[in-house]
Formats: C-alpha cells, sequence, structure tokens
C-alpha cells in the first residue's frame, strides 16, 4: 500500500487585465455569448468560447429544453459547434464566463463533469493542450491542460492499446 498525492496546477489572476491580450478576447468572448443563453429553467446563463489554432472563436450558450436532458451546457454547445464547423482545427483554449439571470459570478463558473470529459477528448483527438479559462470577476483560474481539471480521465482509446 502506498498513500499517494495528486496535484492539481493551475494560476490565479485578479482581473481580466492580468491575462495575456489573447486570452483576455477569449474570455470577453464568453461574456458576450452569454447574452445568447436560454436558460428559463435554472435563470443560469452561462457563455462559453473556444479559440482554435488558426485563432478562430467559436461562441456557445446553455440551451435549456422542457426535457431538461435534451438541453447543453455553454462549454459543449461551444466546443460542438467549433468541432463541427472546424473538424480539423485543434481547439487551444476555451473560456467560461456565467451567472444567475444574465449576472457574472464572483468566484468562476466550474465546468461540469460531462463537459471536462468532452474536453478531454478534442484534447486526446487533437494531439494540443486545450487550456480553460474560468472567469469570475473578482477570480479567475486558468488550467493549462484538461488533465489539471479533470484527472484520473477515463480515456477508451488508451484502453485500447
Ligand atoms: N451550465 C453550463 O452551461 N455550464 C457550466 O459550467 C455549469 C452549468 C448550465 C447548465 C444549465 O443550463 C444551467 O447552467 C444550470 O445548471
Amino acid at each position: 500500500m502506498r498513500n499517494t498525492n495528486c496535484v492539481i496546477r493551475y494560476r490565479e489572476y485578479d482581473s481580466l487585465e492580468e491575462l495575456e491580450p489573447k486570452d483576455r478576447a477569449l474570455t470577453e468572448a464568453a461574456i458576450e455569448a452569454q447574452k445568447t443563453s436560454y436558460a428559463p429553467y435554472s435563470q443560469f446563463n452561462v457563455g462559453a468560447a473556444v479559440r482554435l489554432e488558426d485563432g478562430t472563436v467559436v461562441k456557445g450558450s446553455n440551451q435549456e429544453n422542457a426535457a431538461s436532458p435534451a438541453g447543453l451546457c455553454a462549454e459543449r454547445t461551444a466546443m460542438f459547434a467549433a468541432s463541427a464547423q472546424h473538424p480539423g482545427l485543434a481547439m487551444e483554449s476555451i473560456a467560461i464566463a456565467g451567472g444567475h439571470r444574465y449576472t457574472i459570478t464572483e468566484q468562476p463558473v466550474s465546468p461540469c463533469g460531462s463537459c471536462r470529459q468532452v474536453m478531454s477528448q478534442y484534447q486526446r483527438k487533437s494531439g494540443v493542450p486545450m487550456s480553460i479559462i474560468l472567469y469570475g470577476t473578482d477570480n479567475i483560474k486558468v488550467f493549462d491542460r484538461v488533465e489539471d481539471i479533470l484527472p484520473f480521465i477515463f480515456d477508451s482509446l488508451e484502453t485500447k492499446k
């Protein structure tokens, strides 16, 4: 038996101005994307924006439905749109921002497990690390790769080796 640790690495920032320009622009795109959120049930509006390796930015927002499992989070809406429209381009970064009734939370919104799983697969597909920017008005967290937000990932491609 061995006791071991798993270290999660991320950077924290106090404001958008501290981010490097392309990450700041991506975060602003996520905030902008929140405007298209359709969340009549939860009233929790989330925006996400994916930057592709050629610099293209693809936005998404959460879309709810009366049959609740039919709805989708902002992150997956953005990633699926990016993959559907630009299938050959790696997703190098995703930014997320949200809050109740089109406000933005002070602490960052953290992606659900299913969205992390989808991030992991697109990162695996491209072979390029996908960074994750979680925006809150008082705190911003940046993870350099999906493993840092989803350790011990299930990877069916790995199990086939
Ligand atoms: N939601 C997202 O879109 N992204 C997150 O990271 C957290 C949750 C959505 C799903 C649902 O429409 C609403 O927020 C409340 O859970």
